[in-house]
């Protein structure tokens, strides 16, 4: 997708109304003065920025794809937030971090990526003694993989269900609103049409069946 109509898209700009469940997420740890926080594909740093704000500490926002870092790194500098959050290309199954690197790794929508167990198993050694995992993933099949997390050295400390069609009211729905209006503008350009019809089928995906996609954070503690 072309610079242009990313920014023309922006997501973001919908994104950014579900920071409220990541700010409810994050108060459920306990205090932590200036924590370092790792946050595992992070996309274009929305939770990064986010995360960076309500904890005053240091995030490092990872992701494999740099044009979304890139998006991060502009927003960055927007904020004067250069000297506490970094970013970081690199796959998450190829994080060479030093062991105990971190007081909080986070990963919003990208664990699926690794899977859960597989996350939970390789990503323990980057944590301090003591540190915490939050995971926001779908709530599908969680019940036997949360019955597993001790097997995995940490503890279950909370878990915030978001409202189940959360996703579809706070995101999917205007950002339709706005592949249509883009849709409308690019009726004559075959090549913004293929994206924009490529958006609108993930849309459709959550929109026959919002509460399908409904989605939890787990918080973690390792042991
Ligand atoms: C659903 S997005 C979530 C983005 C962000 N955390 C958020 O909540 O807005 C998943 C992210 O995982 C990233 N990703 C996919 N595979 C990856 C990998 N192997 N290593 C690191 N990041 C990856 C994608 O590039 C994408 O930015």
């Amino acid at each position: 997708m072309s610079k242009d109509l990313y920014s023309e898209i922006d997501r973001d700009r919908f994104r950014e109304r579900l920071n409220k469940y990541t700010r409810k997420a994050f108060q459920l740890l306990p205090e932590l003065d200036k924590p370092r926080i790792l946050d595992v594909g992070c996309g274009s740093g929305v939770p990064t920025i986010a995360l960076a704000k309500l904890s005053k500490g240091e995030v490092v926002g990872l992701d494999i794809d740099q044009s979304l870092l890139d998006e991060l790194n502009r927003k960055i500098e927007v904020e004067g937030l250069s000297n506490r959050v970094k970013t970081r290309k690199c796959s998450m199954f190829e994080m060479d971090f030093p062991d105990e690197s971190f007081d909080i790794i986070w990963a919003e929508g990208s664990i699926a990526v690794i899977g859960f167990e597989r996350g939970l198993k390789e990503w323990r050694r980057l944590l301090k003694p003591g540190g915490f995992l939050v995971v926001h993933t779908e709530t599908r099949k969680m019940s036997n993989k949360l019955k597993k997390i001790p097997c995995f050295g940490y503890k279950l400390l909370s878990q915030l269900p978001l409202p189940e069609d959360a996703h579809w009211t706070e995101y999917y729905k205007s950002l339709e609103i706005r592949i249509q209006e883009l849709r409308a503008k690019y009726k004559n350009d075959s090549e913004t049409l293929e994206v924009l019809r490529k958006n609108q089928n993930e849309i459709n995906m959550v929109k026959r069946n919002p509460k399908e996609f409904s989605s939890a954070f787990y918080i973690m503690q390792k042991l």
